[in-house]
């Protein structure tokens, strides 16, 4: 049998040993070793912010986020359904309430053009979710928040590296915030990062990062806060990934190219778009589309699985999550492009270790099972 073809695959070489190494020989490991300041300035530099607050996960860079602008009960967040669930989350255990936006059936993001509508005299942010490879139109949305005066709160998770009309991603809005899980653009094993251009909402989020410690009274606490540091260790991983995020991404699209070439105009399934005029696809992911009339997501997914291949399924819009039903969070509105992305959306392995071969093979054994 073939190898296992990963859905996702790290890049880690000899600079992220040699500083790992040096972690270890200095003795700093934890978060107040002097790589943590390193990696927040070179990252928010290389994003065009003033500001980095390095944190141990996305989702902790969101709980962050969300946090530092005091949003809480009786609030209301502008946000997509299809997401992942740390954006809702974020937002539900604050208080507030997220009213979602269904997503463009082409580029996979939440629909601009549905924002204005769904103002109301509660509604104090929009959150912009990056998906898969293509960018939320910003400029639109930072009109509208503009208009109504409400904070924009960007997750750029998902597309380190990326351009909005040559602007970093993770440069809009109040605040923008960032994961390095493995499948990243660059890893720091587990971690995340917030960044800002306000110097307070920076401090406040240093400060809730770090259980809320104050400075002369350490032990006497006036807000909860989490223990969401990030370590010396995944700094130091950070510092080496974030040297090499140019040719990473070139990577990520040169792999999205390839199997473009391969895909394209199969019936039966849709490839992602190439760009829009705003921006280019860095292909994070290489999601597609199967066509009802000829399959399911999951049960292509299944096949691929058999024949050692990973992917991962689209996400579960946030609509439809058990958990929020119980909550009672949302009531039965449909969004029905997000409900069919995840029926017939699911991404193929897209790891930066991915050889031409390989994607050759899935592009392959993909089109046997679709034709
Ligand atoms: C858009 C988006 N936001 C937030 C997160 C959460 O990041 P983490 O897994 O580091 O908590 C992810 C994770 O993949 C994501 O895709």
């Amino acid at each position: 049998m073939d190898k296992f073809i990963p859905v996702n695959e790290p890049s880690l070489g000899e600079r992220e040993k040699e500083l790992l190494i040096e972690c270890i020989d200095t003795g700093w490991i934890s978060s107040e070793g002097p790589f943590v300041e390193r990696f927040e300035n070179s990252f928010s530099n290389k994003v065009n912010r003033k500001y980095g607050i390095s944190c141990s996960s996305g989702t902790a860079a969101l709980d962050l986020a969300v946090a530092s602008l005091n949003i809480g009960p009786g609030d209301e967040v502008i946000m997509p359904t299809f997401t992942i669930i740390s954006c809702a989350s974020s937002v539900i255990r604050r208080g507030a309430k997220p009213v979602l936006i269904d997503a463009d059936p082409k580029t996979w993001n939440m629909n601009v053009k549905e924002i204005e509508a769904s103002i109301t005299s509660k509604t104090v942010a929009i959150m912009a979710v990056h998906i898969y490879g293509l960018p939320v139109d910003m400029d639109p949305l930072l009109e509208i928040a503009n208009k109504y005066k409400l904070i924009v709160i960007e997750d750029a998770a998902e597309l380190i590296g990326a351009k909005y009309k040559n602007n970093p991603c993770g440069s809009f809005g109040h605040i923008s915030t960032f994961s390095f899980y493995p499948n990243k653009q660059i890893t720091t094993g587990e971690g995340g990062m917030v960044v800002t251009n306000d110097i307070q909402i920076s401090n406040r989020c240093k400060s809730l990062r770090n259980l809320c410690f104050q400075k002369n009274k350490r032990f006497i606490h006036e807000e909860l806060g989490w223990n969401y540091r990030m370590t010396n260790l995944q700094a130091a991983l950070g510092i080496a990934q974030l040297e090499k995020l140019e040719s990473i991404i070139k990577v990520k699209i040169k792999n999205g190219e390839i199997y473009n070439q391969f895909l394209e105009g199969i019936r039966g399934l849709e490839t992602p778009l190439k760009k829009t005029s705003y921006a280019e696809n860095i292909y994070w992911v290489y999601g597609i589309l199967i066509n009802s009339e000829i399959s399911t997501a999951e049960e292509i997914m299944g096949k691929l699985k058999v024949s050692n291949i990973g992917t991962r399924p689209f996400f579960y819009p946030m609509h439809k999550q058990p958990v929020f039903k119980e909550m009672g969070i949302f009531d039965n509105k449909p969004f029905p492009i997000s409900e069919d992305l995840y029926k017939k959306g699911f991404y193929l392995p897209s790891g930066l270790n991915l050889k031409f071969e390989n994607i050759k093979k899935v592009s392959e054994v993909l089109k046997n099972f679709i034709q």
